[in-house]
């Protein structure tokens, strides 16, 4: 392509393809080693060449929210996909149903008998089956059916003719982001431990149940010791962000260590009319607002805090005292607050080895929200 990547159009997002591959061979690595298996979750990069370079390197499949991600991850060839949230709306199991045939290794999750009772309907329509895990609610409380429900549910599904049981998801949203690591490392096993507990039952019921599915980038290397766990579900480690690289891993250090950021952002500074800081192009409508502030990584200026400046800016201040101000048209790299909604914002990802652009891959996921 012979492009540097301070020459592309910004605000963009740049993918560091060996940072990328490092990340993603690290983890593959340790569950391997570990004995487990990798689903990784295709909603933090909602692209199908990554999806598949997850495979590449040993995944069983991916992980995906919404019905529209599974289609269209489906439909360029990828197998194993998972919709780790029920789908409690008529027509989302219609949507599902439809399209099943093309790939009869698509699982889901339920946690309602109502999930149960659609996916029974429609599927039969279509004379079609389907494998389901039962979603456990260990302490997020946002999906999921609580463990003591867990059994019963199981029940539901087991007396149904088109779908098959397979095992629980379980994921402990609420616990990913502990900064110590002892706190999350205590909160992660007495989370995960309530579904072990119904994953034994199960396997000891003689349902056959074969898959517990759960997991998150900030608790991978402690779930990993579960021996319930079969399959890790960890989304952000690919790519990584601001939020999780300041949080502590085993020896105090910090899980920027491990998984290094292969996702920035480039934004180009566009006013330099005040002596307090400079207007950059990237805000809200680029730069989601959640999780820790970006961090401006471009060497010289990583004392500059950046702040949202309205829904086209963003604003860079010293962090402290005095600091040199970058001059108009200057393009400054950042690493993103939180990668997930960050990535929806655009249609590629610019990849580059060093500083040199190698290719474009389409965020073809992007937008498919339903
Ligand atoms: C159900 C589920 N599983 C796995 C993940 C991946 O988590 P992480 O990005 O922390 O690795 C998420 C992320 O929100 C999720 O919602």
């Amino acid at each position: 392509m012979d492009m540097n990547k301070f020459d592309l159009d910004t605000p963009c997002l740049v993918l560091d393809l060996e940072i990328l591959e490092e990340n993603l061979g690290k983890m593959q690595a340790s569950a391997n080693a570990a004995g487990k298996k990798l689903r990784p979750h295709a909603k933090t990069h909602k692209c199908s060449i990554l999806a598949k370079k997850q495979l590449e390197k040993g995944a069983i499949g991916v992980c995906v929210a919404k019905v529209s991600e599974a289609e269209a991850l489906v439909n360029s060839g990828v197998h194993g996909v998972l919709i780790t949230g029920a789908l409690a709306v008529e027509r989302k199991v219609k949507r599902l149903a439809a399209f099943l045939r093309r790939s009869p290794s698509l699982m889901t999750v339920i946690d309602h008998p109502k999930n149960i009772d659609l996916l029974e309907k429609h599927l039969a329509d279509h004379d079609l089956r389907i494998d389901v895990l039962v979603d456990i609610d260990i302490g997020l409380g946002r999906t999921g059916v609580s463990p003591d429900r867990g059994l019963e549910l199981a029940d539901f599904v087991m007396a149904s003719d088109h779908l098959r049981l397979r095992g629980i998801q379980a994921y402990a949203g609420h616990v990913q982001h502990i900064q110590s690591y002892e706190d999350r490392r205590k909160a992660s096993k007495e989370s995960l431990g309530r579904a072990s507990a119904l994953f034994r039952r199960l396997q000891a019921k003689g349902t056959g149940c074969t898959i517990f599915s759960g997991s998150g980038t900030g608790t991978s290397d402690i779930d990993l010791s579960i021996p319930e766990l079969t399959e890790l579900q960890v989304g952000s480690y690919a790519v990584m962000d601001a939020e999780y690289m300041s949080i502590e891993t085993a020896g105090s250090t910090a899980l920027s260590d491990s998984f290094r950021p292969a996702l920035t952002l480039l934004t180009s500074v566009v006013n330099v009319s005040h002596e307090t800081h400079v207007t950059v192009d990237a805000g809200l409508k680029s730069l989601y607002r959640d999780g820790a502030s970006p961090r401006v990584v471009t060497r010289e200026y990583s004392g500059l805090r950046y702040d949202w400046f309205g829904d086209e800016y963003g604003m860079l201040s010293p962090a402290e005292g005095s600091h040199s101000l970058p001059k108009l048209g200057a393009t400054l790299e950042l690493v993103v607050s939180h990668c997930d909604p960050t990535v929806n914002q655009f249609d590629c990802f610019h990849i580059v080895r060093g500083d040199e652009v190698v290719d474009v891959w389409p965020i073809d996921l992007r937008g498919k929200s339903q």
